[in-house]
C-alpha cells in the first residue's frame, strides 16, 4: 500500500530535505543571477513549491530579497531550520489557489518552479499560476519553470541520475530513497504519470523500515507551458539552461 506523496512532504520533510540535497542549488541561482539584471536594489526571488528553499537559502546568502511558498508547514520549519532568512516571508499555502491572497503586494524578478513540480498542477491549475505570475513578476522580470524531460519520462526514468540517493540524518539515521521505485505508469487518458517512490531508513537504535508513496505527475511539456504562457501574456525566452539544470528541461518566461 503505498501513500500519497504529499504525506511525504508533511510528515518526512527532513528526510525529504536530506535526500534532495544533491544539487549544485549554487550554480542553479547563478544561472537565474544571469537572467534578471540586477534592479538597483537586491534582487527578489519568489521560491514556489520551495520545499527546504534550497534556491532561496542560496539566493539569501547571495544578498537576494527571498520569499517562497509550500503547502506544508513542516517543510516551512526545515527551511527556517537551514536558513531561510525571515520566517515571515516563506508562507504556507496551496498554489495557485491562495497564492494572490497569501502573498503581499510585491513584484519580483524572478518566480522559480524547480524540481518538476508543476507536475502537482493540472493545465487548468499550471494556466492561472502563469497569469498570477503575469501580475507578481516586475517588468522585465522572469518565471523558471524546471520541467520533466517527456522523453526521459516516457522511457520510464530509468537513466535519471537521481533514481537512488543516499543520505545520513543528523541523529545517524541513514537513508536510502528510490525515486522511481520501479514502473512508471501512465494513464490512459491523461499526460498524468503514478511514480512509486520508496524511502528505507535505517535508525542506530530502531532499525530498518520502508515506507512507500506515490508521487502522481502531470507532465507538462515545454512547448505546452510555452503555449499557455504566451496566452497568459509572458513571452519565451530563447536561452538554454541545462547546463545548471541537468537531467531536465527548463523554461524561461518573461513579463515585457
Ligand atoms: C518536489 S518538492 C520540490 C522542493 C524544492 N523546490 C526542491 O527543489 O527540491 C515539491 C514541493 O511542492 C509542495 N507542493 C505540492 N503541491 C503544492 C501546491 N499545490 N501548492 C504549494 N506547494 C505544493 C510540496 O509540499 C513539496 O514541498
Amino acid at each position: 500500500m503505498r501513500a500519497p506523496i504529499e504525506d511525504c512532504y508533511h510528515e518526512w520533510a527532513e528526510v525529504y530535505a536530506a535526500i534532495a540535497d544533491d544539487r549544485d542549488f549554487a550554480a542553479q541561482v547563478g544561472a537565474l543571477e544571469s537572467l534578471c539584471a540586477p534592479p538597483g536594489g537586491p534582487r527578489a526571488l519568489l521560491d514556489l513549491f520551495a520545499g527546504p528553499a534550497y534556491h532561496a537559502v542560496e539566493a539569501g546568502r547571495r544578498g537576494w530579497l527571498v520569499s517562497a511558498v509550500d503547502a506544508s508547514r513542516s517543510m516551512r520549519e526545515v527551511a527556517l531550520a537551514r536558513g531561510f532568512p525571515d520566517a515571515g516571508r516563506y508562507h504556507v499555502c496551496a498554489v495557485p489557489d491562495d497564492l494572490s491572497a497569501t502573498l503581499p503586494a510585491e513584484h519580483f524578478d524572478c518566480a522559480l518552479v524547480s524540481r518538476y513540480s508543476a507536475g502537482y498542477l493540472g493545465v487548468g491549475d499550471v494556466e492561472r499560476l502563469l497569469r498570477e505570475l503575469r501580475d507578481l513578476l516586475r517588468p522585465g522580470g522572469v518565471a523558471v519553470f524546471e520541467l520533466h524531460d517527456v522523453s526521459a519520462v516516457a522511457g520510464g526514468l530509468h537513466d535519471l541520475g537521481i533514481q537512488a540517493r543516499t543520505a545520513t540524518l543528523a541523529d545517524g539515521t541513514r537513508i536510502e530513497c528510490y525515486w522511481p521505485d520501479g514502473r512508471v505508469v501512465w494513464s490512459a487518458d491523461d499526460y498524468v504519470v503514478e511514480m512509486p517512490v520508496r524511502i528505507e531508513t535505517d535508525h542506530p537504535t530502531s532499525g530498518r523500515s520502508t515506507s512507500r508513496f506515490a508521487s502522481v505527475e502531470h507532465i507538462h511539456s515545454a512547448a505546452s507551458v510555452r503555449r499557455l504562457a504566451e496566452r497568459a501574456g509572458l513571452s519565451v525566452v530563447d536561452e538554454d539552461l541545462r547546463c545548471a539544470f541537468p537531467e531536465s528541461t527548463p523554461v524561461i518566461l518573461r513579463k515585457g
